[in-house]
């Protein structure tokens, strides 16, 4: 089926959409239905095919060769891309050159070198953060006072951003992710502000380049900034580009999962119980989280081949976005999807971290922090409860809990 759907297309362009959780998988699973790989046609926005099912999403995925990241990875607004000032990461490379940069920091990002490099760091902020959460008293808002902070404080320690600068890059992350929030804005939410936001975070960030140059570190950004391709000193722009990655994937995205992981357990008590019973069950828990939360919507592939999936025709030159949330939803790989289920014995295979070339270069850094905090959380609580309505971010680009309101009290 091919038809194009235009009622349904505002699932896809409108942040306040994936606020709206139970109202977005709704339509999703009618699409998955009715309508698998769906035109969304919206005037000033590019037209794309959105795959909705599991296995397409892995099929486009595999032909890495026909299906490209170098053009507009990120599905936003055509003003939005035209305003954007020049950036060139990874996730908008392919083949040799994407191979060649993402080989700049993998060994930073290998199970192995972060057990050795990070695990014990990992174990003291979870037991910092814990202790963030006993100092409120018997209640906090949970993601927006605790689980955005952890996460970021990793992977800026990592990235050698000074520890007297990450509230700065949380806001401009939070500014260029969640142009459609009014909470985070940094104006009125327009076209532009995804574009000037990006732009502060490149300044902001710019600025390490010259410093690691004049004197290199341990961190990434040195690695990065003394690096060469092709016996060429890396450029500013690749460089810039390759931190503001680093910065903005590596937070908003797992301090989401680690809301909506809580949210889920919260609705769950029995299964609350089960993990502090048994912490050996944590590592399936935090993937079925994973596939719960969903925080990354997509990313979008241009194909340059004719390529048929299922009964669709996606011609050369058209545009694709793979629907990760949908994907993971899909009632053909997870049997009953919409229950959080903490033994579920395919919980590993969500796409929450995409899947080939592309594969998320810090998921087992993401893994490793919510195994950690969970663990360290739920070996300490003797009782934890919602204390108010949970609330979601407004973006298209990355979505999850920005407010838990929760009450507690610890084991003696
Ligand atoms: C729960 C947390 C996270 C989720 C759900 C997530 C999700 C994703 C997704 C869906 C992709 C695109 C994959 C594809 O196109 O197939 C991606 C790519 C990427 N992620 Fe993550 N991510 C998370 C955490 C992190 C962290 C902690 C880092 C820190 C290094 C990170 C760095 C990256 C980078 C650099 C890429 C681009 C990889 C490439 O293009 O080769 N992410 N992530």
């Amino acid at each position: 089926m091919t038809n194009v759907t235009e009622d349904l297309s505002w699932i896809f362009t409108e942040g306040s959409s994936y606020a709206d959780e139970e109202g977005w998988h709704a339509a999703a699973t009618r699409l998955r239905q009715e309508n698998p790989i769906v035109k969304v046609e919206r005037e000033g926005w590019p037209t794309v095919w959105v795959i909705m099912k599991h296995a397409d999403v892995m099929a486009v995925e595999r032909r890495h060769d026909i299906f490209l990241n170098t053009q507009r990875v990120i599905f936003q607004s055509d003003a939005a891309y035209d305003a954007s000032p020049p950036s060139k990461s990874i996730i908008q490379m392919d083949g040799t050159e994407h191979k060649q940069f993402r080989g700049l920091t993998t060994e930073y990002f290998t199970p192995g070198t972060l057990r050795r490099n990070l695990q014990s760091h990992l174990d003291e902020l979870s037991t910092y953060y814990v202790d963030q959460m006993v100092s409120r008293g018997g209640a906090c808002d949970f993601v927006a006072e605790v689980a955005k902070y952890y996460p970021l404080r990793v992977i800026l320690t990592m990235l050698g951003v000074p520890e007297e600068d990450h509230p700065t890059v949380l806001r401009l992350t939070q500014e260029f992710i969640a142009t459609e929030d009014l909470e985070f804005a940094a104006t009125t939410p327009d076209d532009f502000s995804y574009a000037a936001a990006l732009e502060r975070m490149q300044a902001f960030l710019g600025s390490l380049i010259v410093a690691r140059r004049a004197e290199p570190t341990d961190d990434i950004a040195s690695v990065i900034a003394n690096s060469s391709i092709d016996d060429e000193l890396i450029g500013d722009v690749d460089a810039v580009s390759y931190y503001v990655l680093l910065a903005s994937a590596g937070h908003d995205t797992a301090s989401s999962v680690m809301g909506g992981g809580l949210e889920a357990l919260l609705a769950n008590p029995a299964a609350l119980r089960e993990l502090q019973d048994d912490p050996g069950l944590i590592k399936n828990a935090v993937e079925e989280m994973l596939r719960w939360a969903t925080p990354a919507k997509g990313f979008t592939r241009l194909a340059t081949e004719d390529f048929e999936l299922r009964d669709t025709l996606i011609r050369a030159g058209d545009q694709v976005l793979l629907s990760y949330p949908s994907a993971n939803r899909d009632e053909e790989v997870f049997t009953d999807p919409f229950t959080f289920d903490i033994h579920r014995a395919n919980a590993n295979r969500h796409i929450a971290f995409g899947f080939g070339k592309h594969f998320c270069l810090g998921a087992e850094l993401a893994r490793m922090e919510l195994r950690t905090f969970f663990t360290e959380l739920l070996s300490r609580l003797e009782h934890i409860e919602l204390a108010g309505p949970a609330e979601r971010v407004h973006s298209t680009i990355v979505s999850g809990v920005k407010h838990l309101p929760v009450r507690y009290t610890w084991r003696g």
